[in-house]
């Protein structure tokens, strides 16, 4: 079986057309990296740093080249796509010094003549599954501190994906990553879980990574949990911003714009409901409303909020997601709503609707718990906004839903600022800044239903693809028993100063 990949912002042209995987090609995958792991393990930590570095300097010298890449197979923004390829940098910027630390600690004995240590070990054979939406950075959080800290890595992209990945791993390979310890493999979801599956009971795979949706991370999570493994999930959110009376309403209304509608809202951490203190709640989204209407959609190369939905089945999502828009509700945002056509158009539209699979940009105002909409994660350009009457009203609808991924907050009042931070269910917040837009090296990761609580990204992520490893070293020449052979120093329980 063959996959053809166009690009979603015109379908006439084919980015690529390349081979899907059998489930017995994904497990021969697995197999292969799980042999070349304890050699690769062998390499010195600074030496694989310095490949992980190489890597860096090939991807910056490619940046352009791959953000078209992403811009075309996907039809994310071509600045935004600068963007992503950036954040791979990033990754192997911070990464590469890390080889020449991943610190263990030596720890004293309760014992005379006896050393304690700790050393990261490796976890073994790493398979991770990756989503379409952010095709670069997302992936490279992964593959790049497994591969640094002596893991070999499966890695396989979303179909849509599929050219930017095999890219990619040219990269990597140039960079001086085997080729038996890097592999990439293209496969459906369902061959992906079979595949897998057969790798686990055959001992294969040691770590599974998944980002995407909460209703296939919690099957991975059970694969996984099966073999007492834990995964790294990152998965969905339904990310509220909170805006209080004394907020910046411009900073607001440039942050909810790109919060909610970059990447035409199909980032993990889009803006899921804007929740608007009552007292102003009318006049900021009147604000919203035109800035959204005024914007510029269409062609990802020319300068756009937004372009296509990654592909046909995104935006099939995003018009069921429509459905779910109830009489209490208002709209605003564009001069229709669904698909962008000739007799649907959008003012101001940049290129031809007809290529692509381009969508409205829709708010729906009036969002209130029990609503559908209030608790689905929607993965396109769709944002409730709801109002609130107290803080304590709004961080209980910020986290009701059960997603915790990202939040934001935009006060400038310190006390309003650290009640929320305690408050809020979700891994990441932002103060006075949009819910997407992580940095490389924060922790970043959720809590409920946007994963199991792993978290990628800078020192934290080592916990992912490291295992502690406890040595103690007694050189007393006797067996000395912890908690038993320990002498007690004579002390004076009933002393007291006169
Ligand atoms: C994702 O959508 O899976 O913070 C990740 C951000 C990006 C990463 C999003 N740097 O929005």
């Amino acid at each position: 079986m063959t996959f053809t990949s166009r690009n979603p912002a015109d379908f006439n042209e084919v980015v690529a057309t390349f081979p899907l995987a059998s489930a017995v090609e994904v497990s021969e995958n697995c197999r292969v990296a799980h042999e070349a792991q304890p050699g690769w393990a062998r390499v010195p930590a600074p030496a694989r740093g310095r490949v992980i570095a190489q890597v860096g300097r090939l991807v910056e010298a490619n940046k352009e080249a791959l953000a078209t890449l992403v811009a075309r197979e996907i039809g994310k923004v071509y600045a935004e796509a600068l963007g992503e390829v950036q954040e791979v940098i990033d990754t192997c910027d911070f990464f590469l010094g890390e080889g020449r630390r991943l610190y263990g600690q030596t720890i004293p004995s309760e014992m005379p003549d006896k050393q304690l240590f700790t050393f990261r070990n490796p976890v073994g054979a790493v398979m991770i599954i990756t989503a379409a939406n952010f095709p670069a950075a997302v992936p490279s959080w992964y593959f790049i501190p497994a591969l640094l800290t002596g893991n070999s890595v499966v890695w396989k992209p979303a179909e849509h994906a599929g050219a930017i990945a095999l890219a990619i791993a040219e990269l990597l390979h140039a960079g001086g990553v085997p080729k038996e310890v890097l592999r990439v493999v293209i496969a459906d979801g369902p061959t992906t879980y079979a595949g897998l599956e057969a790798a686990l009971a055959a001992g294969d795979v040691d770590k599974v990574g998944f980002t995407g949706s909460t209703a296939v991370g919690r099957k991975l999570g059970e694969l996984a949990g099966r073999h007492l493994q834990s995964p790294c999930l990152e998965l969905g959110g339904k990310n509220p911003m909170v805006v209080m009376p004394d907020a910046d309403i411009d900073l607001v209304i440039e942050g909810a714009l790109f919060a909610g509608f970059g990447t035409a809202g199909q980032r993990c951490t889009s803006l899921g409901t804007l929740w608007l203190h009552r007292s102003i709640h009318d006049a900021v989204l009147a604000r919203y409303a035109q800035t959204v209407s005024a914007a510029a959609v269409g062609d990802p190369f020319a300068r756009v909020l937004y372009g296509p939905m990654i592909d046909e089945k995104y935006l099939a999502d995003h018009l069921l997601h429509l459905e779910m828009i109830q009489p209490h509700h208002s709209v605003y945002g564009s001069t229709g709503v669904g698909r962008i056509a000739a007799d649907n158009p959008r003012a101001g539209f940049v290129g031809d609707p007809a290529l692509g699979w381009f969508a409205h940009p829709t708010i729906v105002a009036g969002v209130r718990p029990g609503d559908a909409l209030y608790a689905t994660e929607t993965f396109g350009p769709l944002v409730g906004v709801g109002a609130f009457d107290s803080l304590d009203e709004a961080i209980e609808l910020a986290n009701g839903h059960g997603y915790g991924l990202s939040s934001a907050l935009y006060s400038n009042d310190p006390a309003t600022i650290w009640r929320f931070r305690q408050g809020i269910s979700a891994g990441m917040l932002s103060i006075n800044n949009s819910t997407s837009g992580a940095e490389a090296h924060l922790p970043f990761g959720g809590n409920g239903k946007s994963g199991n609580g792993s978290r990628q990204s800078g020192i934290w992520v080592l916990d992912q693809f490291t295992r502690w490893q406890a040595m103690n070293w007694d050189y007393s020449g006797k067996l000395q028993k912890a908690q038993m052979d320990v002498t007690d120093l004579p002390h004076d329980p009933d002393f007291k100063i006169s």
